[in-house]
């Protein structure tokens, strides 16, 4: 396959960066086309951790292009932090190596401040974001003023633009968050400097992939977040604001639909959720908390403690169909090891009726009650197997029901963090 797009199942944090870094290998070019430094993508090679939040999974392979498209909201301050990151640690990570889009909109100070400040005056209320300004920076895109990256290389422009914005802002800011407003001069004369460190890596993502395409390069697109974190098909308004289905890689970097291979879907054996939120199959009980220790469920952002309960087989099954998945990779099926019975939830109870898809309306979300068919469960550590056939009779049998439930391939197994914990029954490309 020539073009494989990445997409969480579920709430985010399924392993992503995991896979991505894997399949890398295959790959000539890797794209990160929505979402911004909320995400925080793990890698594990040769006994070192890293984690990205902005930087495609793919630059850890030297001779690899990675990209980051459009549709991607950069805060340059965090951009440049991470690849200094990772010059200290020996990963160089000249212009070619990666390139960023034109196009994508900056998060500034402002989109900071609003976030945090909302999220404040909300209280009980609150999203639970991440607070690196995700949402109001789409908020200014989608209301065209927002600041693109080749804005500011345009100095005239940049000047123009965040002048006239920022008194918006900080009216805002202070007459109705009660914050203090930001300084002009500060945030120009800050994001000039980072501007001219950036200038380098700018470019034009559609062209590149296209270039790319024509000479025969696979294309591994790296989504971030989950399916139901998304803005329009997610668990609305508990929900990143971008769209994180399949679909937005298009957009989200500059290429069409008939350009697409392959859709992987990533789904964790089990389900967390950082954030606020409805959230149907959560547990409250030491199972849950089995699930968080055992997997390590903190957040690679905020380190916040994630939510954790049984698979939901109608949020996989929703991912299934929001995404067109061709197949499925599993990770996290270690973390499982010693719960019997596992339980997957197969559909909902909804004031006394069964339903088999999510409801639209978030109250009605709120209401459902999962119904769960039990499996027997394994006690045998399975963090080292290389093969499926030795992988423990319940466990494959834990695999073939989910496989049969979404109704298609589950095509890589993740057993570890690390690289060489996975089992790849067939490789998207
Ligand atoms: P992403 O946002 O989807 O890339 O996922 P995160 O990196 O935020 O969270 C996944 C966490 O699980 C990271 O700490 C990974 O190192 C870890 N991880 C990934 N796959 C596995 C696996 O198969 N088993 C275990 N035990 N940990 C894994
Ligand atoms: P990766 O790519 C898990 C959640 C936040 C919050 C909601 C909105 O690592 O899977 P935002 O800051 O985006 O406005 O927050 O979305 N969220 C994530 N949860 N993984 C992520 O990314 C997330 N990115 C955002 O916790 O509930
Ligand atoms: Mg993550």
């Amino acid at each position: 396959m020539a073009s494989v797009v990445i997409v969480g199942t579920q709430w985010g944090d399924e392993g992503k960066g995991k896979i991505v870094d894997l399949l890398t290998a295959q790959a000539d070019v890797i794209v990160r086309f929505q979402g911004g430094n909320n995400a925080g993508h793990t890698i594990v090679f040769d006994g070192k951790k890293f984690i990205l939040h902005l930087i495609p999974s793919g630059i850890f392979h030297q001779e690899k292009k990675c990209l980051i498209g459009n549709g991607v909201v950069i805060d340059p301050a965090v951009l440049l932090g991470e690849i200094e990151n990772l010059e200290r640690e020996g990963i160089p990570v000249p212009p070619g190596h990666l390139n960023i889009s034109e196009r994508a909109h900056l998060i500034m100070p402002y989109h900071k401040a609003i976030d945090h400040g909302r999220e404040a005056k909300k209280g009980k209320t609150k999203i639970g974001t991440t607070g690196r300004g995700i949402g109001p920076c789409y908020e200014d895109k989608i209301a065209r003023r927002g600041i693109k990256v080749g804005d500011l290389l345009d100095e005239e422009l940049f000047r123009a633009k965040l002048s006239e914005i920022l008194e918006e802002k900080n009216f805002y800011i202070e007459k109705y968050l009660g914050g203090e407003p930001l300084s002009f001069q500060e945030i120009f004369d800050s994001y000039r400097q980072m501007g001219e460190r950036l200038a380098p890596y700018v470019t034009n993502v559609s062209v590149e992939l296209e270039k790319a395409r024509q000479q025969g390069a696979k294309i591994l697109f790296e989504g971030a977040q989950g399916t139901q974190l998304d803005i329009d098909h997610g668990t609305y308004p508990f929900v990143t604001s971008s769209n994180t289905v399949a679909g937005g890689a298009c957009h989200g970097a500059g290429v069409g639909p008939t350009t697409i291979d392959f859709v992987l879907g990533i789904c964790k054996a089990y389900t967390t959720r950082v954030g606020g939120g409805p959230f149907p199959t959560e547990l409250f009980d030491e199972t849950g908390e089995y699930m968080r220790e055992r997997g390590g469920e903190y957040g690679s952002t905020t380190g916040r403690p994630r939510r954790c309960g049984w698979l939901d087989g109608v949020v996989l099954k929703e991912a299934v169909r929001l995404n067109g998945l061709s197949a499925l990779a599993i990770t996290k099926l270690d973390v499982l090891t010693g719960l019997d019975p596992l339980k997957v939830c197969v559909a909902y109870e909804l004031d006394g009726k069964q339903i088999e898809n999510l409801p639209g309306s978030i109250r009605a979300v709120e209401r459902l009650k999962p119904i769960y068919e039990e499996l027997p469960g394994w006690q045998e550590d399975i963090s080292k197997v290389e093969h499926f056939e030795d992988l423990p009779d319940n466990c494959r049998r834990y695999i073939r029901y989910i496989e049969e439930f979404a109704g298609i391939p589950i095509q890589i197994i993740s057993v570890g963090p690390a690289r060489n914990q996975t089992i790849i029954l067939k490789n998207p490309f």
